[in-house]
């Protein structure tokens, strides 16, 4: 059976800062868990084929960078856009957009940025990316915490109000493999 693997990139500058969005490096964390994945990887999967898919945001290309397998980049995996708010923090964005930062906890499905995007935004445009995924063999996907939880939602069937609180923490890598209904799901997380 084929298997879809989903790992957000390895820690980021931005992450370190406690700053959305954004383009930056990974950290020096980040950097030790790319070199990591290879051996997990190789141990789980072994000789199979498989694809890795990144965004277009060099965090995830640089976790990917170790990896001995051929690589696609999609504009689509990019994370959901802040807007006004991307490089942000959070207080930042509580202090300057009160009322936008309360609407967002009433109802953060919908609530879509000033200039950028809400969830459900990003449910829609990673449909071409789901109907790719859905043809495909091994897959492993480098994405960014909104991206994979739409993702993990779409494959786990859970309910559109849920989807933004999924936990989907770093340094981890989710392996899905499909079943006639549903999907079983590991985890491995590396101590970095
Ligand atoms: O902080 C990392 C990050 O990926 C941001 O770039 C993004 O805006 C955020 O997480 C999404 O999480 P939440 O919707 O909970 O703010």
């Amino acid at each position: 059976p084929r298997s879809i693997f989903f790992s957000r990139h390895g820690e980021s500058q931005f992450n370190v800062d406690g700053r959305i969005g954004g383009d930056s490096p990974l950290s020096a964390r980040g950097l030790q868990y790319a070199k990591a994945l290879p051996d997990l990887v190789r141990k789980n999967i072994g000789d199979a084929p498989l694809t890795i898919w990144t965004s277009t945001l060099q965090r995830t290309i640089q976790t990917a960078q170790e990896l001995p397998y051929p690589k696609l980049t999609w504009k689509s995996l990019d994370e959901l856009d802040a807007g006004v708010c991307d490089g942000m923090t959070y207080e930042e964005i509580e202090q300057a957009y009160p009322e936008d930062f309360a609407n967002r906890d009433e109802d953060k499905f919908n609530y879509r940025y000033r200039g950028g995007e809400s969830y459900r935004d990003v449910v829609v445009r990673l449909e071409p990316v789901i109907m790719e995924l859905e043809r495909q063999e091994n897959i492993l996907i480098f994405g960014h915490q909104a991206i994979l939880r739409c993702l993990y939602a779409y494959f786990l069937d859970l309910p559109q109000a849920d989807l933004p609180y999924i936990k989907i923490p770093l340094h981890t890598v989710i392996k899905l493999t499909p079943k006639a209904y549903g999907c079983d799901e590991e985890r491995y997380t590396l101590p970095i």
